[in-house]
């Protein structure tokens, strides 16, 4: 529980809601084809739906030192350099000094002469600021230093966060300004963070990625501008983000012998299909009740996966402890990976290695039936293109023409699917 001040004063932009709106009818409101300004960095563009749009609100979420504040300079400083059109932006930091922000850029060798700073956590100052300026881009990094005069809870808390988010999303609609808030996910879950926002804005990005790996991942949650579930790729180096624009292959790692519970599965991210290795590690358990564990992956579906495997496929998991993980710090939500999982974790638990140039996938049902995932096609061309020369997939998802060098072992059920994994 935590406690927040309820403020008894009615913020000022509740006054603008008594004045009366006309109605309109929705097909004679006037539209235009959306301008987006292209941060040059094409892994971020594809996320962002195609680049900044004018008066989109993007909030982007991370662990802390993920590197969110390093693509929001590299992107500024491609933006303010574009020969072709002017772009005037300020970047408003709570968090570092100037001289904090000024080192880096210098590191990063960026153009920066056209970016302007402002070190500030006091909203008013912050919105009269940019009021003065009108910038087409402001980056706020990051909205929980931000707070404002005129509540009294401390910054940081929910009620700070949302009513100065609010306050921005205002005036980003109001002079057609790219807002970009910046946002830590909180290790205590994410109550003050940038959760409670996601309604208010337009675009909700997160970065993820395993801190130990140097892959950077930033998943598009929401947009109202673009595709969801979009994936950017980045490797952090020692001159910031660079973007890997094929990586479908980034996933794997390539073990020098077979080695039992290594999957191999094609996961759809966004438009693009990716070649992921889950691993399991199915082990005795010691103790009363065995461990489920997995990363990169949903908790509760691997128990409930393991449930199916034992009703349906008669493998008994329950005195075993089991570890499942997707290799590479990438996250997985789709249930096309079930299959991929399942068969890792039979792997493992057999000691029977899978040929590595098999691929896997199929979501699975309840009654233990191996169910069609989408774009089935792309996924099997995909794997062909980078060499894997078997696939194991639902039967509803069997091509009408063939795919070369590929060869296809269609299931209906997790039963069949037994036999066929083999060495
Ligand atoms: P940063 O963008 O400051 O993180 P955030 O704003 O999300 O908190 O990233 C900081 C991390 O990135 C830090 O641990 C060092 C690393 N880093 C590099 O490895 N190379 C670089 O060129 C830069 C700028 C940062
Ligand atoms: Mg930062």
């Amino acid at each position: 529980m935590s406690e927040e001040v309820v403020e008894s004063k009615t913020p000022k932009r509740y006054a603008a809601l008594t004045q009366s709106s006309s109605l309109q009818k929705l097909n004679e409101v006037e539209t235009q084809d959306i301008y987006k300004r292209q941060t040059g960095i094409s892994e971020f563009d594809r996320v962002l739906g195609g680049g900044f749009v004018a008066g989109g609100v993007i909030l982007l979420g991370g662990d802390p030192g993920i590197g969110k504040s390093t693509i929001l300079i590299q992107a500024l400083s491609v933006i303010t350099q574009q020969p072709s059109e002017s772009c005037n932006v300020i970047y408003v930091s709570g968090e570092e000094s100037s001289q904090q922000i000024a080192m880096r850029a210098r590191r990063l060798e960026l153009e920066v002469s056209d970016i302007s700073i402002l070190s500030e956590i006091n909203l008013e100052k912050i919105v009269s600021a940019i009021e003065k300026h009108k910038p087409n881009v402001v980056v706020i990094d990051s909205i929980q230093t931000v707070y404002s005069e005129e509540l009294t809870s401390a910054p940081g808390s929910v009620t700070q966060v949302r009513e100065c988010a609010a306050q921005l999303t205002r005036i980003a609609k109001q002079y057609g300004i790219t807002m970009i808030l910046v946002g830590h996910v909180t290790k205590e879950g994410t109550l003050a963070g940038p959760r409670v926002l996601e309604h208010i804005v337009d675009t909700v990005l997160y970065f993820e990625g395993d801190p130990s790996s140097s892959f950077r991942m930033i998943r598009a949650a929401k947009n109202r501008f673009g595709a969801v579930n979009e994936l950017g790729v980045f490797a952090m180096t020692e001159k910031g983000l660079k973007e890997v624009t094929n990586p479908s292959a980034l996933f794997l790692s390539h073990h020098s012998e077979r080695v039992s519970g290594s999957c191999i599965t094609v996961t759809q991210e966004g438009t693009r299909p990716l070649l992921v290795e889950i691993q399991a590690l199915v082990d005795g358990a010691h103790g009363n009740s065995p461990k489920r564990l997995s990363v990169g992956l949903e908790n509760n579906r691997l128990a409930l996966l393991l449930a199916a495997l034992h009703k349906h496929a008669g493998i008994a998991c329950f005195d075993q402890d089991v570890f499942v993980n997707a290799v590479g710090g990438v996250k997985i939500s789709e249930p096309a990976v079930d299959l991929a999982v399942l068969s890792a974790v039979i792997s493992s638990f057999k000691n029977q290695p899978i040929d590595p140039k098999t691929v896997i996938f199929g979501e699975v049902g309840l009654a233990g039936e191996v169910r069609p995932v989408q774009r089935g096609q792309e996924r099997l061309k995909e794997a062909a293109k980078l060499g894997f020369t078997r696939a194991i997939i639902p039967r509803a998802n069997l091509a009408k023409q063939k795919i070369n060098h590929i060869e296809i072992f269609p299931v209906d059920n997790l039963s069949q699917v037994l036999s066929l994994i083999r060495d």
